[in-house]
């Protein structure tokens, strides 16, 4: 048993784990979310219970009865976050805290009940004592944690779960698209919107992403490898992309600018963005929330005062995009290379989480292992 903030957690660890030879060999490519540490936790909530049965206990497979509220109305939530390896050896998680709250935030947008962010960080302490062999030390690659809960409950009448399930797992990974950090080519969505006032676009709510496969399957044969999207009433505002916040750098004034959309409710309120917004201001550049539409980007690329794109997030890391596309021809960006005061942001941000740089905001938490 193992204690943590008034939960305690039972733990069983696997009688077979990967062997030592066999995960380094994962490790060496991981890709992204395809090969899962040796471990998983899991917490059972009820009405009548609150939460209860945390347990670290094998990774495996869920047995699940096909009528679970889950599996019919999507009420379900999802947080992604990193373990990096730092210099000493040791083992540092970048903003759990910030993940934590925004669990919180999904979960009460979802009629889900609230996980204490204690409890979520705990959780992921606990996995990663007993993965922490799991946490690559390549430079460009990282574990990814995936905190998730959903209705786990039986019934087809559509009502709020009266049993949930909180799961976590990790997966060591590297970049989120094939390409690296070479910049991508998006699509720009003009007839489906990801997100509407007063809907689920700020929550991490698997539907979400589900409502954004037509989008992301059109990308894909227009040679895209991501969307744009744009706001629901308009169509004009350039809000996030298919998994990833949206930055552009202006030169607006001399002062190179990072640019994102204001959280208006309909994008997802990304802990990278809100770490680069931070990283902007410490480097010297300006930091502004705003709504741009797609003409002044497409304009502003042509005339020079926006001289670079990036996508961001806890998967995509810093991506530059080199090209816009969409049903009314398209346009590159810094000729298509990547820009260098995205890759500064970059270089300031992976220096903080791998340990080389100081951490003036103190985002990092150490492992204690
Ligand atoms: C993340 O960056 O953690 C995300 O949630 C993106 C994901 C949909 C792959």
């Amino acid at each position: 048993m193992s204690t943590v903030a008034g939960i305690r957690f039972k733990v069983t660890p696997t009688k077979s784990p990967v062997p030592a030879a066999e995960r380094e060999r994962r490790l060496a490519s991981p890709g992204f979310g395809r090969a899962f540490t040796d471990h998983m936790i899991s917490i059972k909530w009820e009405v009548e219970r609150g939460w209860y049965d945390a347990e670290l206990r094998p990774y495996g497979p869920l047995s699940l009865d096909p009528g679970t509220v889950f599996l019919h109305y999507a009420q379900g939530i999802f947080e992604g976050l990193k373990a990096y390896r730092q210099p000493d050896g040791g083992v540092a998680v970048f903003r759990p805290d910030a993940n934590a709250a925004r669990f919180r935030r999904s979960s009460r947008r979802m009629a889900l009940p609230e996980l204490p962010e204690e409890t979520f960080i705990e959780a992921i302490d606990l996995l990663l004592q007993h993965d922490h062999a799991w946490v690559p030390s390549a430079p460009d690659h990282s574990l990814y944690l995936r905190p998730f809960m959903f209705a786990s409950d039986v019934g087809l009448g559509v009502h709020l779960g009266g049993e949930v399930t909180f799961l976590l797992i990790a997966s060591p990974s590297g970049s989120y698209f094939k390409s690296g950090v070479k910049p991508v080519t998006v699509w720009l969505e003009e007839k489906y919107t990801r997100a509407a006032p007063g809907g689920t676009g700020e929550a991490k709510a698997g539907g979400n992403y589900a409502g954004g496969l037509i989008a992301q399957a059109q990308a894909a044969r227009e040679g895209c490898d991501d969307v744009v999207w744009l706001d629901a009433a308009e169509h004009k505002w350039i809000e996030e992309m298919g998994g990833m916040n949206l930055c552009l750098i202006s030169n607006k004034g001399g002062r190179p600018t990072l640019v994102t959309s204001p959280l208006t409710g309909t994008l997802l309120p990304g802990v990278t963005r809100d770490s680069l917004l931070k990283l902007a201001g410490d480097l010297g550049y300006g930091a502004e929330e705003r709504r741009v539409s797609v003409s002044e980007w497409r304009d502003g690329c042509a005339d020079g005062s926006i001289a670079e794109a990036f996508a961001c997030g806890t998967a995509a890391v810093i991506t530059p995009i080199g090209e816009v596309r969409s049903a009314h021809g398209g346009w590159k960006i810094s000729g298509g290379a990547a820009g260098p005061i995205s890759m500064k942001l970059r270089e300031a941000l992976v220096s903080i989480q791998r340990g080389t740089a100081p951490d003036p905001h103190h985002w990092m938490r150490k492992l204690q292992l």
